[in-house]
């Protein structure tokens, strides 16, 4: 069978192999490829025999079970489940954090085993191999990519999460950061954890490291990082430390270890959407075809045309929650271009059921390639990539030229 969800079990003992191989052997979409008894053999037998999920043991004797996923996670796309005798919570927590995709006890029962490993198979990683080479980049100079809607609904975040997902590949670290402070829920969408968020680094703006970043950010089982947002926001209310200008510094540094930086942003332009917009390589303008919507989208580019320091060229406009029945009265694409005087980029279906099922899972909708919306927002992640590319040529043209300092979007917000 072509499609059978290829296991890879990790365990030292023969014991604990040879008890998940019986329980896999009934399942007629599940099989068994290989068998690893040590950390260093699970990243040799990972690379070599590309399983889509791994049974991995906490306790080896070489390594233990984080170090291996940590390691494996970053090479080839897999999903990980980690097992273990102790149902330690901070310890699967931290297994979660390395790129493992779930936990399981030891020993698992059987249904517990079976819906476990569908459920990671379907939170598999995307692989991305079919970019050019040449294309590809090292992180160290990244670009920024902020989403942004005037209108509450439109589906920054959705957007968001699931461009944040698309960039991403082994040669583009990607990070997603909510810079919803108050009301951020891109956690929410990754079912990642919110302890840790972006108020620590916001905090310590000005001794910003590699390290201490990488403390904070926690990992999805795509190999996506994000910086959420506070779970309380009263936190969000209670912080001094929030502001254009750390979220700045926080950008920054974020941009000199990665490839992308895509953020999610609130509806309200204040001076951190504002800070944001201007340092932005590319602003994913979000909307939906309600008149609303369009007169919002009408002030918001009044407000970039009389700006002197914003450039209108770097927004792509995708148009979100498109009705599939034509004759829902929603106003029409074509109309929404015409009104706007805006390139519409990206077209995405309305979907909710897709929609409310990714959230549910944790798994944004772009994994799946091959359906709307994730086919549709899968062209829109190659709609940014050439931008960027093209950016890129655009940029060295101008540096020569002086910075204009101040502008109207600045002044309005003294910023
Ligand atoms: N293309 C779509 N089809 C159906 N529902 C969508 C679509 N995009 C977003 N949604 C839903 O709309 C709601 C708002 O989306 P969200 O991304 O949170 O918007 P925002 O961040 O702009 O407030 C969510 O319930 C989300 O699942
Ligand atoms: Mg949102």
């Amino acid at each position: 069978m072509a499609n059978k969800i290829r296991i890879l079990i990790v365990d030292d003992v023969q014991e604990g192999r040879e008890m998940l191989q019986r329980l896999l052997d009934f399942e007629p979409d599940m099989e068994v490829v290989g068998f690893a008894t040590t950390g260093v053999e699970a990243i040799e037998k990972a690379q070599e025999l590309k399983p889509d999920v791994i049974l991995m043991d906490i306790n080896m004797p070489d390594m233990d079970g984080i170090t291996a996923t940590e390691r494996i996670t970053a090479l080839v796309p897999v999903s990980v489940v980690m097992i273990s005798v102790q149902s330690d919570r901070d310890y699967m927590r931290r297994a979660m954090r390395v790129g493992a995709i779930d936990y399981l006890p030891k020993p698992p029962s059987a249904d517990e085993l079976y819906s476990t490993v569908r459920n990671a198979y379907a939170r598999k990683p995307v692989p991305r191999k079919d970019e050019p080479k040449e294309r590809q980049k090292i992180a160290g100079n990244g670009k920024l990519i902020v989403v942004y809607s005037p209108q509450g609904g439109s589906g920054v975040t959705t957007v968001a999460v699931n461009v944040a997902v698309g960039l991403m590949d082994e040669m583009h670290r990607t990070v997603l950061v909510d810079a919803d402070v108050q009301f951020g829920d891109a956690a929410i969408h990754l079912a990642v954890d919110m302890e840790r968020n972006i108020l620590h680094l916001a905090k310590a703006a000005n001794e910003l490291d590699p390290e201490l970043i990488d403390a904070v950010l926690v990992r999805h089982g795509s190999g996506l990082r994000v910086l959420t947002a506070p779970k309380s926001v009263l936190d969000a209310l209670d912080s001094r430390d929030f502001n254009a200008d750390t979220v700045e510094k926080i950008v920054r540094a974020l941009l000199g270890q990665y490839a992308y930086v895509v953020v999610n942003t609130p509806t309200m332009i204040d001076p951190v959407t504002v800070r944001l917009f201007l340092l932005a390589d590319l602003l994913l303008l979000v909307g939906v075809p309600t008149l609303p919507a369009a007169r919002n989208i009408v002030e918001v580019m009044k407000l970039f045309d009389q700006s002197e320091e914003f450039n209108r060229d770097k927004i792509v406009f995708a148009l979100n929650r498109i009705p599939t029945d034509r004759k829902s009265g929603a106003i029409e694409p074509e109309e929404i271009a015409k009104v706007l005087r805006l390139q519409i980029h990206a077209m995405i279906p309305s979907a909710e059921k897709q929609m409310m099922k990714s959230v549910n899972r944790g798994t944004p909708v772009i994994v799946e390639d091959n359906q709307s919306p994730g086919k549709e927002l899968r062209q829109l992640v190659e709609v940014l990539r050439a931008r960027l590319a093209d950016n890129e040529e655009a940029v060295e043209s101008v540096t020569a030229q002086p910075q204009k300092r101040g502008g109207f979007l600045s002044g309005l917000l003294g910023n």
